[in-house]
Parts: structure tokens; C-alpha cells; sequence
């Protein structure tokens, strides 16, 4: 898999990704992304990226010609399934998206700043646009980051383990049952008997009841 993001700010996403198992990952070359610093296509004299919108109102606009011309150039050296921008007015990021995205070879990102970018990119280039949650962030770029993290590491290769992916909360629509190690008995907190007894079938059991009732507790609307 192929990750170009657009932005204004790699070192933000890059410092996110470059740890346990993504760095791991982007090492072994299951995948790769690469940053373009949107600032870098702008013609302009001064290198500005942004202005201000038709019609009034605050906020700058990322304009349309760098983010339109480093698009232009990635589409001529491949072919990209899904040019995604990232926003809080996009569809929710959840585990069957990621799970989708994740199949994808190669991926554009548009991370946006400020007010967000010139329509005219969302309505002819993007394909997708996806929001990590109700809530405003500063700009895309952490989203992105949240966006690569839950995607590469559903990617084949990238999680030893190949089936700890499949545990995870809300690849069933269930919250996780809870996890213990060693010791045994800390300061007199003690680990649930049963999950020492060594019976399979039975913690099997307790692990589904365990993450049945989380979820009813949390999170009803998952069930
Ligand atoms: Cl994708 N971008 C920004 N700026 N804020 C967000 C978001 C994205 N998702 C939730 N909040």
C-alpha cells in the first residue's frame, strides 16, 4: 500500500507514525507514505497557499492551485482509488471503513487548515471525505494520522500476530473483555480466578460475557 499525503504540515502526521508497530511496518516496506508540503506547488511569489473566501466571512481558504497541481502530478505516475479529504463535515471513520481503506493500493490525503480547502477540490477530486469524530480539530493532519494508524495495521504483514487485528474492539461490534498479566496478586488486587484455572472453554465463555456486558454498558448502540 501506497500513502501520499498533501499538507501543509508533515512533521506532524510523520512524528505520529513513526513508532512501534507503523514504524515497523513502513521498515519491512508493506507500506509506504510519502508527504508533499502543499506549500512547495504553490506559484505563487511568496509561496502563499491560502485566501481569503468569495462572498465574505472569516477564515482563510486553502486555494485550489497547489492542492490541484500536486494531485495533477500523483495521477500521472499512478493510479489512486480513493482521494480522501479529511474534515469534521465528512463521514465518520468506523472500523468497516478502515477495514475497506485498508485493501486499497494507493491512497491520496488532503489534510485541511484553517477554514478548509476551495470546494472546487471536494466536488472534481475527492472521492471520499472522512471526519475522525464530533469534534473540531486545528487541521486534517492529526486525523490523517489517526486515519493511517487504524488502516495500516489491517494490512496483511504489518500485525504479527495475524489474528490480534480480529480481537480487537469493534471488529465484531463488541467492545474488548478485559486483560490481565503477571503477577497474579498486586498489593492484594487479584486477576479473575477463572482466567488462571487453565479451562479454554470456559474463559472462552467468561471473555464473551465479560465483552458483552462492557459493550451494554458503554456502548448499547454497537449491539
Ligand atoms: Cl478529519 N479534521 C478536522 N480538522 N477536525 C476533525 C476531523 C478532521 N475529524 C474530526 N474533527
Amino acid at each position: 500500500m501506497r500513502i501520499d499525503v498533501l499538507t501543509l504540515f508533515p512533521e506532524i502526521i510523520k512524528s505520529s507514525l513513526e513508532h512501534s508497530i507503523i514504524k515497523k511496518a513502513l521498515n519491512k516496506k508493506v507500506i509506504s507514505i510519502n508527504y508533499h508540503n502543499i506549500r512547495d506547488f504553490s506559484k505563487n511569489k511568496q509561496k502563499k497557499v491560502d485566501d481569503y473566501q468569495y462572498g465574505g466571512g472569516g477564515g482563510m481558504v486553502l486555494m485550489i492551485q497547489p492542492i490541484y497541481d500536486c494531485i495533477k502530478k500523483l495521477n500521472e505516475q499512478r493510479n489512486y482509488s480513493n482521494i480522501i479529504y479529511l474534515t469534521p463535515d465528512g463521514e465518520k471513520l468506523d472500523q468497516k471503513k478502515s477495514n475497506k481503506f485498508s485493501l486499497s493500493k494507493n491512497i491520496i490525503l488532503i489534510c485541511g487548515h484553517y477554514k478548509g480547502i476551495d470546494q472546487r477540490i471536494r466536488e472534481y477530486l475527492v472521492t471520499d471525505e472522512i471526519s475522525i469524530g464530533d469534534y473540531v480539530l486545528s487541521g486534517g493532519e492529526l486525523a490523517a494520522a489517526v486515519f493511517c494508524d487504524s488502516i495500516i495495521r489491517l494490512v496483511p504483514g504489518v500485525l504479527g500476530d495475524e489474528s490480534s487485528a480480529l480481537t480487537d474492539s469493534f471488529q465484531d461490534n463488541r467492545l474488548s473483555e478485559p486483560i490481565y498479566t503477571r503477577p497474579e496478586n498486586y498489593e492484594g488486587l487479584k486477576v479473575p480466578k477463572i482466567l488462571i484455572s487453565g479451562k479454554a472453554k470456559e474463559i472462552e465463555k467468561w471473555r464473551d460475557k465479560k465483552s458483552l456486558q462492557r459493550t451494554k454498558k458503554y456502548r448499547p448502540d454497537l449491539l
